[in-house]
This record gives structure tokens, sequence and C-alpha cells, in this order.
């Protein structure tokens, strides 16, 4: 059939494809093309959703995945085609909880699409409608739609299983990938400040890859700390990391100076920049996140690295798009390392 690809150079493939993934922008019901040194992947929402740094939007014939059952959950659904063209594509899964945000029209119809999801999925035991997160600790406003039990769920990515609720402290299983990516790039003895941790997925990612000689994680919302003890509490590389309940804001001017310092406080980390950029020690990092529009994320990066000047000398290092955030805007990372 015909659909809407992201031609990648194979080199880059196995990591476009994890992020498409992550995403939820990787259409699974078909195969991924091969073509020489390209592979085209087959995209799920129109074309419009995708970063434009991740590849080219191309439209190709794809083969059919073969597969056993329904190859998506709208096809549970005893609906005409025309009613299914609303629905949305992607969803995420957090543990056994499947959240998904569905358009007005359609939230009359939530029992039904909850059913289809809880059968479609496998493990599933929950289904929520997503109303997005809110307040300064970005709490998720979640409804049961299907299935039972707890929004508490544990929840696996990179080798680690976190203490999520999904309710009470922000996760998204959207991240995972720059979990890894962050923990990656810390080198043997490096120490390390996780701020606005949540339930510390960046904490307890480098922990668990045991390069850093410490972990300091710093949430103003209480209850991801307590997650975050939990789930440190199950490990034997926990005690590296201690989790502390507190303010970025209060955190900067007495911190120690240390190695890799992570900001991932989007929509508002700009205005704690400067004073965390303080603690990263000389040829230390920082990794800041913000959602920038499209068409202004050209020059943002050097601009962030201008604001820094009265802290010290940082240099862009990396910039990438981590997912998309909405039509026209993405979430990306900003990896800004302070000259020696
Ligand atoms: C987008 S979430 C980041 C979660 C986490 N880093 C992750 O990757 O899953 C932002 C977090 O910042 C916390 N937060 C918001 N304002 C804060 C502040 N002024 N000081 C400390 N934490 C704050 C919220 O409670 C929330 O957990």
């Amino acid at each position: 059939m015909i659909a809407s690809g992201l031609l990648v150079p194979r080199v880059r493939g196995e990591e476009v494809r994890r992020d498409l993934a992550d995403s939820g922008l990787l259409r699974p019901d078909l195969e991924i093309r091969h073509e020489g040194e390209f592979l085209v992947l087959p995209l799920v929402e129109s074309p419009d959703g995708v970063p434009p740094s991740w590849g080219e939007v191309v439209e190709r014939e794809f083969r059919e995945t073969p597969r056993k059952g329904p190859a998506r959950y709208r096809d549970l659904l005893p609906w005409p085609d025309s009613e299914k063209e609303a629905l949305p594509r992607s969803f995420d899964v957090v543990g056994d909880i499947v959240l998904i945000r569905l358009p007005e029209p359609l939230e009359a119809r939530k029992a039904a699409v909850g059913d289809a999801l809880l059968h479609f999925v496998p493990g599933a035991r929950l289904v929520g409608l997503d109303h997005g997160v809110h307040g300064p600790e970005r709490r998720r406003e979640v409804e049961r739609i299907a299935g039972s039990g707890p929004w508490r769920t544990r929840h696996r990515e990179n080798g680690v299983e976190l203490e999520v609720d999904v309710e009470r402290a922000y996760f998204s299983p959207r991240l995972a990938r720059e979990h890894a990516r962050v923990a990656e790039d810390v080198r043997p003895g490096d120490r390390v400040y996780d701020l606005c941790c949540g339930v510390g997925p960046f904490s307890v990612t480098i922990a668990h890859l045991g390069r850093a000689a410490s972990v300091t994680a710093v949430d103003a919302n209480p209850d991801a700390i307590e997650l975050l003890r939990e789930t440190l509490a199950r490990y034997p590389f926990g005690g590296r990391v201690t989790a502390l309940i507190g303010r970025v804001e209060e955190f900067g001017p007495t911190a120690p100076l240390v190695e890799r310092v992570v900001l991932n406080l989007p929509h508002e980390g700009i205005k704690y920049l400067p004073s965390v950029a303080r603690t990263v020690a000389p040829g230390g990092r920082l990794y800041y996140y913000e959602v920038v529009s499209r068409t202004e994320l050209v020059g943002r990066g050097k601009a962030l690295v201008n604001s820094l000047q009265s802290v010290g000398e940082f240099v862009e290092v990396a910039e990438r798009v981590v997912h998309p955030y909405s039509p026209a805007s993405d979430l990306v990372a900003f990896v800004l390392e302070r000259s020696r």
C-alpha cells in the first residue's frame, strides 16, 4: 500500500527508528523499506508531525507486516471507516497502563476506544484518557476509560524498572532514548545533577550504567521524589543517587560544581538557566531542554550560549530533536559545554 515514510541514511536508521517509535510515529503494520544506502521508515502521522531534522518525508509503496490478529486498535472498533478517520494513530504505554488523547468529538465514544486498546495492547491493565499535564509539577490529568486498578505502575526502559504514578508525578515514555543518550555521555568519575528529575529516569539510567561517582536528583514534587526513592531502594546502585525535594531556583548558589547537569523543565527552565549553568565545572556539560518552534530553531543554540556570557564561556556541542511537541514545534535538547 502507498503511505508516507521517512527516508534516512542506513547508518542513522536504528536511531531514528527508535525516536519514531518512542514518539508513537512509527507505523507498526508496515515493513521498513531498504533502498541501497537508505531506509524508508513507515509513518503513522501526517508528515507535519515529524521533525525535519529526522529525515525527508516521502511517499512509497510498503508491504504489510505479517501479524496475527488486528494490525491496529481501530480494527477492533465496529465503526464505518469514515468514522475512524479522526482516531489518533498513536498512544503511550506506561508499564501496564495505556494513555490516549482523543479529539473532543470522539470523547463520547471513549469507552469503546478504551476497550479496543485494552484488548489490542499486550499486557494492558488500565486505559486512561490523557487530558495533558498541568501546574508547576506537570501532573497528568487522566480519566479511566477501560480496565481497572491504580494509576501506579512499574515502567521498564533502558534496562531499569521505574516506579511511576501517572497521576501524581510527571513521566513520559517518549523520553526513553534521551535518558539513554545522556547516560551514555557521562564519563567515569563524573558528578551529576539531575534538576527537575521527576521520578528520576535520567538519574536511575545514569546510576545503572555505573560510571558516575555521584548523582543528585532534585524535584519540587514530593510525590516524584518518593517514587524515585522507591525505585532506588530496589537496586544495588541506588545508593549512588541522592534524591532531594527542592526547588531549582534555590539549588544553584551554594551547590559545588559538577561535570554533568541536566535541566529538564521545558517551558520555564530558561528562567533558571544562568543559575544552573553556574554549577557546571570547566569542561563539564549542561543538558538543557526547551520546546522550540520549528521556524525558530536555527540560531537558538547560539542565543543560549550568548545568554550565558556573564556566567562563563559555553559552546554548543550538540542539539537534537527529542520528539515532536505540536505540529509546529519540537522538544529540543541543547548540550552546552563549559570551556576549560
Ligand atoms: C518535564 S518534568 C521532567 C521529568 C524528568 N526529568 C523526566 O525526564 O521524566 C519537569 C519536572 O520539574 C519539576 N519542577 C517544576 N518546577 C520546578 C522547580 N521550580 N524546581 C524543581 N522542580 C520543578 C516538576 O515537578 C516535574 O517533575
